[in-house]
């Protein structure tokens, strides 16, 4: 049991996939899983645990933006023994090469965050995908047919930023493919903790063009990545 997830410790799996919305944890768990269990429900936030192709998994929504996430990914490292956290998200595409509904593998992070500052101070940390797990993604996506792009993200602290142009434009320079607000969170508490973590994203919408994935069509193509996700797990 911990503060923001109550639940006995052997009802979550050391696998977990992470959602930001706790309606998509559960979608996920009732189109993907079978025998599921709820395991949380403090707040909304939604936990579930089930079995896919026989493998346990459990799927937890963490809420949007880094803190928190940060809450949940923290107590299910610390207080569950999670060693495999992989984020299941949105974002929103920079680059002309990254189009609406492609699947995003996350190698690595940038962020206007003050949290890694705050925590490491002048020390530069270099927030990045476990390779082993990044791998085996791009791998599954090659033999399941699934077109990915690999590259980094902006993990931004505001979705309505008064600079957010000025950002783009600094991002864009550097080959910042894409802006979300979660996965520099994962990748440093990956590392504090010596677990493996990944970020897979589905585009949602366009920073250049605005436009945006109706939202009756968002659950299928979030579907494609979901089962990426599971294949590179338990593959
Ligand atoms: N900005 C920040 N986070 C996001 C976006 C965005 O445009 N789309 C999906 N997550």
């Amino acid at each position: 049991m911990s503060i923001h997830i109550v639940a006995d410790k052997a009802l979550v799996a050391p696998t977990v996939l992470l959602p930001g919305d706790p309606l998509r944890a559960q979608h996920i768990a009732n189109t993907y899983l079978t025998d599921v269990v709820r395991y949380n429900e403090i707040r909304g936030m939604w936990g579930f645990t089930g079995l896919w192709k026989g493998n346990r998994v459990s799927v937890q929504g963490t809420g949007m933006g880094m803190p928190s996430f940060s809450i949940y990914a923290h107590e299910l490292i610390k207080d569950y023994g999670a060693t495999r956290l992989v984020r299941v998200g949105t974002c929103g595409t920079m680059s002309e090469t990254l189009k609406l509904r492609d699947v995003l593998l996350v190698q690595a992070t940038d962020s206007d965050s003050g949290i890694n500052p705050s925590r490491f101070g002048s020390y530069q940390f270099a927030p990045a995908a476990s390779f082993d797990l990044l791998h085996r993604a791009w791998q599954k996506a090659k033999e399941l047919s699934i077109d990915v792009k690999v590259g980094n993200v902006l993990t931004s602290d505001q979705f309505y930023d008064a600079r957010g142009q000025e950002k783009m434009r600094l991002a864009q320079s550097v080959g910042t493919m894409a802006v979300e607000m979660e996965s520099c969170e994962l990748y440093t508490l990956a590392r504090l903790f010596g677990i493996e973590a990944l970020t897979l994203l589905t585009v949602s919408d366009s920073l250049l063009s605005g436009e945006q994935v109706p939202s009756e069509q968002r659950q299928t193509t979030f579907g494609a990545m979901v089962e990426l996700a599971l294949a590179t797990l338990f593959a």
